[in-house]
């Protein structure tokens, strides 16, 4: 009897510098060497009432692990974030790491069997439609790929209300505690419980930093302060849950303020930030990681239960390579999410490009206009027959060989003036503005080519326009670009003209 309150006691206190506990161990102790009959009751009845306020006061507090069930004795939270519309990687160079497919086929031999799978935020590119649709399959994934949580980030409120309510429609598991719809209510679930298999309760709750511009906000949205939601929604959570996990899409500093703010949360799983942690960090009471890159890679924290009751905390990241092998049923996804892109054939917004204002392409008959190429061809011969051999001739066949040809964020570097009123719309339409060709390099060529063959044209002749190598080639799609390099690949110039207008 004696012995099995020793344990008790010894099992509530393992590892504990509490003085209450020692005093009530010391207090066994003294029992069982105690020779009274008399004053072995008293002790014993002293040290029964001692254990039971210790078990009271353990219990209350929660603090020590012994109000909460144990968590198996390991578990991972495996976390991405800021995959932004990434759903597979787009291979304009080799090597490129990321994607949805390769993504699953390291998480289907990594789960343990108890884990837990999060996103901290930024799934979508945007809120343009194609962009939205893209969102759709990356979800479809994430359901197959069993995301147990998935916070909103800045991206996702570029959305509307309405967009957003579409969306939570179709996938279930995202999470924000701070954003509000246009009746002033949560649109999404504040937070999520999961349970590991021996029931211990894990609560995830989502919230993102409120530090944003009002056209960064989509309509019928606003963000609350982030500890304001914490403060309202953590009494709630700390009673469903054993285990507190803070999705949050929001940078270094908030995500400290936070730690600092409220004891109670066990592990922060980050954000807003400019690259991944390599280490767990130690902030207040919690645990942070930080994910970002373009969901090119998964975090994993190892969280180990030990019999000493602590918590031992460890982390990696591991990159989603292109040398893995896609998973099968998500490269399915994709292939259908290029055929839904194809149907649609959506013609984004025009006149992004140089602040054109909305006229129609045939915009008036003195307006200079995209061409096209073979327009070139007779006088600068030699130019012609250099980009003709060149990688910028056969860009757009780079798009039809991964079946992305319709894809309004590859068009946009792979063809002529996507996006101006005059610019490449499809194939059938614009065939001539497939492909980057002169004018994309020089810009709009109709008044050039009037003027040279001597035909009229109407408003003074304003020299071809530039445009800069890197408004395409830029670090994430041509990461070794080089200007001198990459110029003597396609060499042309001026001296031709003259050559081409002597032979002529
Ligand atoms: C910001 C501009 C930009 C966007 C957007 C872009 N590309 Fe590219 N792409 C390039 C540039 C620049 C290169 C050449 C890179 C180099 O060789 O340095 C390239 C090269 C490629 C190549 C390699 C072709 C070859 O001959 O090896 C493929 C394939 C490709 N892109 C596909 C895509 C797809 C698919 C998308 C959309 C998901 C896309 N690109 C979006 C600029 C872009
Ligand atoms: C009818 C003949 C003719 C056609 C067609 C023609 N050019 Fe030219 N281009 C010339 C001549 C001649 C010059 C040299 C003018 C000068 O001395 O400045 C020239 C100069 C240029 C220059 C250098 C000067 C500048 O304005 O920047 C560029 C670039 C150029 N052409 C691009 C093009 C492109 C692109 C096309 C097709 C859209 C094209 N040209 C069509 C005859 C032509
Ligand atoms: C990838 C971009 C790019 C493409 C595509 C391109 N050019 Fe050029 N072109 C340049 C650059 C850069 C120069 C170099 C020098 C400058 O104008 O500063 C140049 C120079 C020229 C010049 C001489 C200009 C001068 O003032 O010396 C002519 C003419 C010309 N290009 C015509 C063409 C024609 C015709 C085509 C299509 C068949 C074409 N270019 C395609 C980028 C391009
Ligand atoms: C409108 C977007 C765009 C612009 C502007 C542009 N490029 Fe490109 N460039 C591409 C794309 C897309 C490819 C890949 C085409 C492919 O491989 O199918 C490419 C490929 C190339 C390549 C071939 C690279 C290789 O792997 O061999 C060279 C060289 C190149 N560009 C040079 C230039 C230079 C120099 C300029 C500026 C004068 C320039 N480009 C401007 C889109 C662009």
């Amino acid at each position: 009897m004696i012995l099995k309150k020793y344990d008790k006691i010894k099992k509530a206190c393992s590892g504990k510098t509490d003085s209450r506990c020692h005093t009530a161990l010391f207090a066994h102790v003294k029992t069982g060497a105690a020779k009274s009959g008399r004053a072995k009751v008293k002790i014993i009845v002293v040290s029964v009432i001692l254990v039971l306020a210790i078990l009271f006061f353990v219990k209350k507090q929660g603090v020590f692990g012994v109000s909460r069930k144990y968590p198996p004795e390991l578990f991972s939270i495996f976390y991405t974030c800021d995959t932004s519309g990434h759903i597979e990687p787009c291979g304009c160079v080799g090597g490129m790491a990321g994607g949805i497919s390769r993504r699953q086929t390291y998480l289907a031999q990594a789960l343990p069997q108890d884990f837990l799978l999060v996103d901290a935020g930024d799934v979508t590119a945007g809120h343009r439609p194609w962009e939205i649709l893209e969102l759709e399959y990356i979800l479809k994934g994430y359901e197959k790929m069993g995301y147990h949580a998935v916070n909103i980030g800045h991206r996702e409120v570029l959305m509307s209300c309405d967009a957003l309510k579409k969306i939570k429609a179709q996938y279930s598991q995202f999470v924000s505690a701070n954003l509000l719809g246009s009746d002033g209510q949560l649109v999404f679930e504040p937070f999520i419980i999961i349970k590991l298999s021996n029931g211990y309760r894990c609560g995830i709750i989502g919230i993102m930093d409120d530090n944003l511009q009002a056209d960064e906000i989509g309509e019928g949205l606003s963000v609350t302060p982030p500890s304001d939601a914490i403060a309202k929604y953590l009494p709630q959570l700390k009673k469903k849950a054993d285990y507190i996990i803070l999705l949050a899409f929001a940078n270094q500093d908030t995500i400290k303020d936070l730690a600092r703010q409220f004891f109670e949360i066990d592990v922060i799983i980050g954000g807003d930030v400019q690259q991944a942690s390599a280490m767990p960090l130690k902030e207040n009471h919690s645990i942070v990681v930080l994910n970002t890159d373009k969901g090119k890679n998964v975090g994993r924290l190892n969280v180990r239960f030990t019999s000493e009751d602590e918590w031992k905390y460890d982390s990696q990241i591991f990159v989603v390579v292109e040398s893995m092998d896609r998973d099968t049923q998500i490269a399915q996804l994709i292939e259908e999410y290029k055929l839904q892109l194809k149907d649609r054939e959506f013609h984004p917004l025009k006149d992004d490009e140089e602040g054109l204002s909305a006229i129609s392409a045939v915009r008036s008959k003195n307006a200079d206009k995209y061409v096209g190429p073979a327009s070139c061809e007779e006088c600068h011969k030699s130019a012609y027959k250099i980009w003709q051999e060149s990688k910028h001739a056969a860009a757009f066949k780079a798009l039809e060989d991964k079946n992305d040809h319709y894809n309004p964020k590859c068009l946009q570097c792979h063809t002529v003036g996507y996006m101006a009123s005059d610019g490449y719309l499809s194939q059938e339409l614009t065939p001539q503005l497939k492909n980057v060709s002169c004018e994309a390099c020089h810009g709009r060529g109709d008044h050039h080519v009037k003027l040279e063959s001597d035909e009229e044209v109407k408003i003074e002749q304003v020299g071809m326009k530039k445009t800069d190598c890197i408004t395409c080639h830029d670090e994430e799609n041509s990461p070794e670009f080089n200007e001198e390099k990459y110029w003597e690949k396609i060499t042309h110039g001026l001296d031709e003209v003259k050559e081409d207008t002597q032979e002529q």
